[in-house]
């Protein structure tokens, strides 16, 4: 996709971070924005620092978990915009504690809106991106925990990551072999600002940090500390997600080198685990 000029882009988790990075980096191409989050007062607040910079945008206050939620929300990109040409199914929320702390409804809310989210906006696009049969793109944000996958304490978390990856590559092959010109990106940010650690205050179910042991505790600690030491800026990250999608990459990541290492040594330590050393 070459220019993102008019382009109607729909961002999921908009109101903060990762989202809001990405809006402002299409917006300042003069892509056509709509914003979607389950924060209303954050949505409002996100599309006022947008339209004061003088861009077009729209907000939809959404539910990713909540499949009727996002048909709503189809149905209003639609009805406002007529088309769309960028879907980007990037709500996340994320828990820390035990395995053996973490109850069936954590699991519940983190699978709900980072696998099913992403789920519930492919199924509510596709079939219109099909249909529209022009150039457009799907962009899934899963994390670099998807292919690390041994995280102490964030089990859901990692699980539900490795799933939108691998749900995305299912779906790039199956476009291709459609002959669709639908595309399909992965994003995996890996120290970007944002409030994911205060993901709790969207927890429905209100399970509380109270519970956390004291290495949970500890643990949660210094992931904010690593992730302050060379994080980027959310409108940084929002650039390079739109350079790869302007180049068409399959995924677009931040602090490659380091997620390299990391990412390779995992692999290697399943092969040699699994099938003996090379
Ligand atoms: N920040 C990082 O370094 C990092 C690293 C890896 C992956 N990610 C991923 O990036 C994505 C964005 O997270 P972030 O870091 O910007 O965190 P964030 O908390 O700043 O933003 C997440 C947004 O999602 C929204 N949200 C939560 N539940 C929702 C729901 N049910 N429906 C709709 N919106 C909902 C929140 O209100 C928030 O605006 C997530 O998928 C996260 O897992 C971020």
């Amino acid at each position: 996709m070459d220019s993102f000029r008019d382009k109607v882009a729909v961002v999921t988790g908009a109101a903060s971070g990762v989202g809001l990075g990405i809006a402002r980096a299409l917006a300042a191409e003069g892509a056509q924005v709509v914003l979607a989050d389950v924060e209303a007062d954050a949505l409002g607040r996100a599309a006022s620092g947008l339209e004061a910079v003088g861009s077009r945008v729209r907000t939809h206050v959404t539910d990713v978990a909540d499949a009727d939620s996002v048909g709503q929300l189809r149905d209003f990109v639609m009805a406002e915009c007529g088309r769309v040409d960028l879907l980007f199914n990037n709500a996340g929320v994320a828990t820390y504690n035990r395995m053996v702390d973490t109850t069936d409804r954590d699991w519940q809310w983190v699978i709900s809106v980072n696998l099913m989210g992403v789920v519930h906006g492919i199924n509510a696009f596709l079939p219109t991106l099909l249909e529209q049969a022009s150039p457009s793109r799907i962009v899934n944000t899963a994390s670099p925990a998807g292919l690390i996958s041994c995280l102490p304490y964030q089990a859901p978390y990692a699980a539900s990551k490795a799933a939108v990856i691998s749900l995305s590559e299912s779906l790039a092959a199956e476009l291709e072999a459609m002959g669709a010109p639908v595309g399909v990106t992965v994003v995996l940010p890996g120290k970007v600002e944002s409030a994911i650690n205060e993901s709790d205050r969207n927890n429905p179910y209100g399970e509380k940090k109270s519970i956390l042991s004291d290495a949970v505790r500890e643990y949660r600690a210094l992931v904010g500390r690593e992730f302050a030491k060379d994080a980027l800026s959310a409108n940084e990250f929002g650039l390079e997600v739109v350079a790869a999608i302007r180049a068409e990459r399959p995924f677009a990541v931040s602090h490659g080198p380091f997620f390299r290492i990391v990412v390779a040594a995992r692999n290697e330590r399943i092969l040699t685990a699994a099938y003996g050393a090379s």
